[in-house]
């Protein structure tokens, strides 16, 4: 017998899961994975040369395992396409079946900007206000307002195109800036293609918190190695961090090692203190994990079944 499975697509993902709500569970998943109580074998890396990447991304925990397939082609905002598409396939760890399959694009805007709320809630130092958004697609445009739901008021917004730009800042209620208007802020959130770095150290200044989510594969850098090495060293992950992610530069010619480096979910189970002082500029690599989207997707399928949200069943 065939089981009819749900298909939760980009309006109904959004229907379920507020930013608040968003941030709240991926925060728990990286405690739990932390934990070790959720299990995410290493992401794999499908090239599609010279456009982008494919990748497949598997997770299990809170009673489900994900699959999400999803790509990563930073050109395609110049041919009026998404840069991200996926879809993530869910299924029941007691059973093993097939229990829905979900859009990807919009799990992963949303636990993006949530591991970038959560990741400056943590380790930016107190004082810290206004938020310089540099790249405001899609992802810079969730991680924004995930950012504003944590708290964070105001901010700067800028974009090569000033047409994303201000859609940025009209929807967040911020305003439109340039580059180093946006790198005179408090928490800079760095979420451009990643084929050329926009940061380097001549911007750092102390206290400063950096969310770089924009280079999350191989090749990809928003900073410069120099800049890098500078800051206070946090990522998601090590073993993508080190291999797919803003740290790969600095890894890769031995500037940096392990040592340097701590996990987000150190600080939040209090394993690691986080931010030494208040002077130091603290960078967090956000390459994106299968546990931050299972966290979403166990809400989406929480809603589902509560019947708070509809979607059409398919069965094959
Ligand atoms: N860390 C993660 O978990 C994660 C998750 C999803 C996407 N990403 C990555 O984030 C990046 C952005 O994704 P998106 O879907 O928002 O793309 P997008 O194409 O929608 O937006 C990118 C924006 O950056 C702007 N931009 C390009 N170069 C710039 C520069 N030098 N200075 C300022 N702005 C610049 C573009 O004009 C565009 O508005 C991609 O590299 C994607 O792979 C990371």
């Amino acid at each position: 017998m065939n089981d009819e499975v749900p298909v939760l697509d980009y309006a109904a993902v959004m229907q379920a899961v507020t930013p608040e709500r968003a941030i709240e569970r991926v925060r728990d998943g990286f405690i739990r994975y932390a934990k070790d109580e959720w299990t995410m074998p290493a992401k794999v890396y499908l090239d599609s040369p010279p456009h982008g990447d494919f990748r497949a991304m598997p997770a299990a925990g809170h009673g489900i395992a994900i699959l999400k397939w999803v790509t990563s082609f930073p050109g395609n905002s110049t041919r009026d396409l998404p840069t991200v598409t996926g879809t993530i396939l869910v299924s029941d760890t007691d059973t093993g079946r097939w229990l829905a399959l979900v859009d990807g694009r919009s799990v992963t805007a949303l636990r993006t900007g949530a591991a970038a709320a959560i990741a400056s809630q943590a380790l930016e130092s107190d004082t810290a206000q206004r938020v310089g958004l540099i790249g405001s697609g899609l992802h810079g445009r969730w991680a924004g307002a995930c950012l504003k739901t944590a708290g964070y008021e105001e901010g700067v917004c800028a974009d090569i195109n000033p047409a994303a730009s201000r859609a940025a800042a009209d929807e967040l209620g911020w305003s439109v800036g340039s580059l180093s208007e946006a790198m005179a802020c408090d928490v800079i959130t760095l979420v451009t293609p990643g084929y050329e770095p926009v940061m380097d150290a001549s911007h750092l200044r102390p206290g400063m918190h950096i969310n770089a989510l924009g280079a999350d594969g191989p090749g990809k850098a928003e900073m410069t190695v120099d800049a890098v090495e500078q800051c206070e060293l946090y990522c998601d992950e090590w073993r993508q961090a080190s291999h797919g992610g803003e740290l790969t530069g600095a890894a890769s010619s031995g500037r940096i090692t392990q040592e340097r480096v701590t996990e987000l979910g150190a600080v939040l189970t209090g394993q690691s203190p986080g931010r030494t002082s208040d002077e130091v500029v603290t960078l967090f690599d956000s390459t994106g994990l299968a546990i931050q989207d299972l966290a979403i997707v166990r809400v989406v399928l929480d809603e589902y079944h509560a019947g708070s949200i509809e979607a059409p069943a398919i069965s094959l």
